[in-house]
């Protein structure tokens, strides 16, 4: 058959993880004895008043085309959420309510960048960044972060990968898969590089509720000096256990509103009418998302305490989100070698830090968001392979 696929397309490949995820229910359903921490899911259930709202807009028949932004209830409940909790001067206009925050990231970078454009990536990362950027034909620059000096990231990093084709940054904070939480020193960095540029920067901020050790989240979007080329993503997935709902959101200027406002009228239409309806108890579910935290990071400590206890393991404790991301030096093993072998001596399927980006090397990513025992069973296996 003659190759139909886009040039565009051709630079990118299937997320990993979800195809690393997919191989794990693969293999459990072939019967081998597989324990798998490939996927970024949380291991609660959606919270019961979410479930008894959308069963109830259901029978109430919100089940048509909403108007294409999303109810206005909701977008009324964002906007509240972003002013009184993140400090982001917004109201509905400048909400797009999204089948998932991966939508919104999606619109946001293809309504900005196109062939000639480069943009900013901190790294190892989100694959679908990279992935998207390169559908949207533009450069996927990335900023190398080091494990040793725990992520952090600095304007003078930015700056050495800037050239005058630089339009965009984007980043992750809470980070996946680091579990770096930017620091007030590092978003106000960004900030002042990002308003010396004139750059548009995309904070997604899906993992924001899971911050472990008192940590605090600060949003780039509260700085007024930048705020107006602030892209803020958000979604429901992590924070109220909906990742299968399909609900996420972005936060912008209502001129960058307009035009991402083009891909979702022209591709989705509009968020599912009830799921919509049900996302908004969502955001009064603090006592349930606590909850969650709290049970992660037990879970963080478990893992950390038990990996760092192997010898050439250096698993750094997340300070947000819920993955395990730590290096191990073993017989000089990268880490595409490092995972293969794990889930080959070991029954474990884990992430290779490098399916992330520079950054990555020797690296994995595990997902703690996972059964404690098995988790136990992680730790005394590889204990065992790497001793
Ligand atoms: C960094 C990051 N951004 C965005 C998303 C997308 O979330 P969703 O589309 O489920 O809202 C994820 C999901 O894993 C993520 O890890």
């Amino acid at each position: 058959m003659r190759d139909f696929e886009t040039k565009r397309l051709k630079g990118t490949g299937e997320s990993p993880t979800v195809a690393l995820n997919a191989k794990g229910i693969e293999m459990k359903e072939q019967g081998i004895n597989v324990l798998s921490f490939a996927a970024g899911e949380p291991d609660f259930d959606t919270p019961e008043a979410v479930k008894e709202e959308a069963i109830r807009a259901i029978r109430d028949n919100q089940t048509h085309y909403t108007s294409a932004a999303g109810i206005a209830a909701l977008r009324r409940r964002i906007a509240q959420k972003l002013r009184e909790e993140n400090g982001i001067e917004t109201d509905e206009k400048s909400i797009i309510v999204t089948p998932g925050a991966k939508l919104a990231l999606f619109q946001a970078l293809m309504a900005f960048l196109e062939a000639g454009d480069e943009c900013l990536v901190p790294t190892p990362a989100y694959p679908s960044y990279r992935s998207i950027i390169c559908m949207a034909g533009a450069t996927f620059v990335p900023v190398p972060l080091k494990i040793e000096n725990g992520f952090r990231l600095t304007r003078r990093m930015l700056e050495e990968r800037t050239t005058e084709k630089t339009k965009m940054l984007i980043f992750c904070n809470p980070c996946n898969p680091t579990g770096h939480v930017l620091s007030r020193e590092e978003i106000d960095d960004i900030a002042a590089y990002a308003e010396a540029h004139e750059i548009l920067v995309i904070s997604d901020e899906i993992y924001e509720k899971l911050l472990y050790d008192g940590r605090v989240h600060y949003s780039l979007g509260a700085i007024p000096s930048i705020a107006q080329r602030v892209i803020t993503l958000n979604g429901l997935s992590k924070s109220a256990a909906m990742t299968g709902w399909r609900i996420g959101y972005s936060a912008a200027d209502p001129v960058l509103t307009k035009a991402m406002m083009k891909l979702q009228t022209n591709t989705v239409n509009c968020t599912a009418a009830f799921v919509q309806q049900a996302a908004i108890p969502a955001f009064d579910c603090h006592q349930e998302t606590e909850a969650m935290r709290l049970s992660y990071l037990k879970r963080r400590d478990l893992i950390c305490d038990g990996l760092n206890a192997i010898p050439g393991v250096f698993c750094p404790r997340a300070e947000g989100a819920f993955y395990a991301f730590f290096r191990i030096d073993f017989r000089g093993m990268s880490a595409e070698e490092l995972a293969d072998y794990i889930l080959a001596e070991a029954g474990i399927l884990v992430v290779p830090g490098t399916a992330f980006g520079e950054g990555g090397e020797k690296c994995i990513r595990l997902s703690f968001a996972a059964d404690t025992a098995q988790l136990e069973e992680a730790v005394r296996r590889m204990g065992k392979i790497f001793s």
